[in-house]
């Protein structure tokens, strides 16, 4: 196959430096930096791990034209990135060609679809963490499932080499035929650590070890839980708490993505995930105040980074 990660951020490092390494398909990164770029393909990607780290080549490119009839698609830039990432490789797409989304938050595979047409969008989540720590330097810094599915809801054959490449790479990954009850599943698993750990700037280990942070998790859990209901949205594990707490301690080491976009001043993905759910909740007359507070908070931080002490 061949596999195009768009976007070298850490997760998108964290993936092609895992495929690469497995060396059964031509990987890619496709990244809009062009100096960026060359030097990904001149140094390739270097992942740590707790058990030591390993550095693999890789193609890389800015230029879409270069990468032609890719196999599979991943779309690792940023929800607000999507638009204009996916319209600049449409191009070089086939009609064979699936693009997937890991992304945190609502809306990316409705966005992708309205691009590349939904039988060619697959959706799902991942709960690995991974902190950048360079270009092309990312530290695995935590575990977790990752769930492949479809609008559609049904399970079809391109998928499975889609499931392999994970599977055979090192990434333990499932179909299902409900990706928007994974989505929200995973959202809410954002919606509990991702403002928290950025306004607190705490890892997300350390999120649960006070009572103070821990409160807060619960109570954004909780509003985000009310709403998932009320759209008869069906969450994949029983105690969503105890879930996200989970999550933090199995990714104990990580800095949310959200945390690790306010240490570099960049813009967050707060619109996509709490301010998402205080957007949905809204419509529907439902209070969600906690996350309407840190989406509040973390908008201002956005938007004053540099006034900030
Ligand atoms: O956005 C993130 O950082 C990740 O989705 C997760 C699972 C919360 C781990 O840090």
């Amino acid at each position: 196959m061949k596999v195009v990660i768009v976007g070298p951020g850490a997760m998108g490092c964290l993936f092609a430096g895992y495929f690469a390494k497995k060396n059964q398909h031509e990987i890619w990164i496709l990244d809009n930096n062009a100096r960026r770029a060359k030097k990904l393909k001149e140094n390739g990607i270097k992942i740590e791990t707790e058990k030591g780290s390993f550095s693999v080549k890789i193609n890389a490119t800015a230029r879409a034209a270069d990468i032609k009839a890719p196999d599979l698609l991943i779309i690792s830039v940023k929800s607000y990135d999507t638009e204009e990432a996916l319209k600049a490789i449409e191009p070089v797409l086939t009609k064979d060609s699936r693009v997937l989304t890991l992304q945190n938050g609502l809306g990316n595979i409705e966005m992708m679809s309205e691009i590349v047409g939904s039988d060619r969008v697959l959706g799902g989540v991942t709960s690995h963490g991974a902190t950048l720590l360079g270009e092309g330097y990312t530290r695995h810094a935590g575990i977790g499932d990752t769930v492949i599915g479809n609008i559609s809801g049904k399970l079809t054959v391109s998928m499975r080499p889609v499931r392999e490449l994970f599977n055979l790479s090192g990434f333990a990954t499932r179909l299902t035929k409900d990706v928007n009850s994974v989505i929200w599943s995973k959202l809410i698993i954002n919606a509990g650590i991702n403002a928290i750990s950025a306004l607190t700037r705490l890892r997300n280990g350390a999120l649960i070890e006070s009572q103070g942070t821990r409160e807060v998790v619960s109570m954004a859990v909780t509003e985000a839980v009310r709403l998932a209901k009320r759209k008869r949205i069906k969450l994949v594990y029983e105690d969503p708490i105890a879930k996200v707490e989970s999550v933090c301690r199995a990714t104990a080491s990580n800095l949310s993505s959200m945390l690790q976009d306010v240490l570099k001043k960049r813009r967050t993905e707060i619109d996509y995930i709490n301010g998402a759910i205080v957007r949905q909740a809204k419509s529907l007359s439902i209070l969600t105040p906690t996350n309407v507070i840190l989406t509040d908070l973390v908008k201002s931080i956005e938007s004053a980074y540099s006034k900030q002490v």
